[in-house]
């Protein structure tokens, strides 16, 4: 049985199942972070499995279901069955957009309170900063910063994992990717969308300017200590 994990202060992480995507199998996380109001904002939230709502539920009260990217919009639909009151939120791309009608997102039809941009809402503005990170007309990601933990919190945009013996055509794919570790980062795909890097790098520049030490990321390892230093490294193919 899942059950959120410690990451930090006020900071948690529940790893899903592994998800199917070009044919690869990926695991999913998600975060929760407590509000100074007490109440619960989940990032992301992972594909639901019996039992795993009530260990979320033993943290307290969901007020905010957000989804920073397109990519993972289809998560919402069980968990807003399931919590209705809760608010939810999704990234630029949540309406009229191409990607929305590929196979990638599906349902969009879901009572948005908002769409997310730079200004973080009041419901999290004193705990948690955000930014759209620009220069790919394809996946605007939304990257949050959990101020209390120094913690940066990405869906898609770096992926970080260790080989597996037995799996290597998962290993080359990942490798291929530059997913895998020491040179684990910005999956291939993603970067050869980014059109305008001159976009991305001011976005780049602005999340560097958070004072984080610490990376969850939905897919692979999370970093506990010395963050800053591996997503710059991350991004210097963006150059200067
Ligand atoms: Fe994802």
């Amino acid at each position: 049985m899942p059950k959120p994990q410690k990451f930090a202060e006020g900071i948690w992480t529940m790893d899903g199942p592994q998800v199917h995507d070009m044919g690869v199998m990926f695991p999913t996380r998600m975060t929760i972070i407590k509000l100074s109001n007490e109440e619960l904002w989940l990032d992301s939230p992972i594909p639901l499995r019996p039992g795993a709502l009530k260990e979320v539920q033993s943290l307290g009260k969901i007020s905010d279901l957000v989804v920073g990217t397109p990519r993972h919009l289809w998560r919402l639909e069980s968990w807003h069955s399931k919590f209705p009151y809760a608010k939810l939120w999704g990234p630029p791309q949540t309406r009229g957009n191409v990607i929305e009608r590929s196979m990638i997102v599906g349902r969009t039809d879901l009572p948005f309170t908002g769409i997310l941009n730079n200004s973080p809402p009041n419901a999290w503005a004193r705990d948690i900063n955000q930014l759209v990170i620009e220069g790919n007309p394809l996946i605007r990601e939304v990257a949050f910063f959990h101020k209390k933990s120094h913690t940066l919190i990405l869906d898609d945009i770096i992926q970080r994992y260790l080989p597996e013996p037995d799996r290597p055509l998962r290993n080359m794919f990942f490798r291929l990717e530059g997913i895998m570790v020491p040179d684990a980062g910005v999956p291939g795909d993603i970067r050869l969308t980014f059109t305008d890097r001159a976009a991305a790098r001011r976005s780049i520049r602005k999340l560097m300017s958070w004072d984080f030490d610490r990376l969850i990321i939905a897919h692979g390892m999370c970093i506990k200590k010395d963050a800053n230093s591996f997503v710059r490294r991350a991004f210097e193919w963006l150059g200067h």
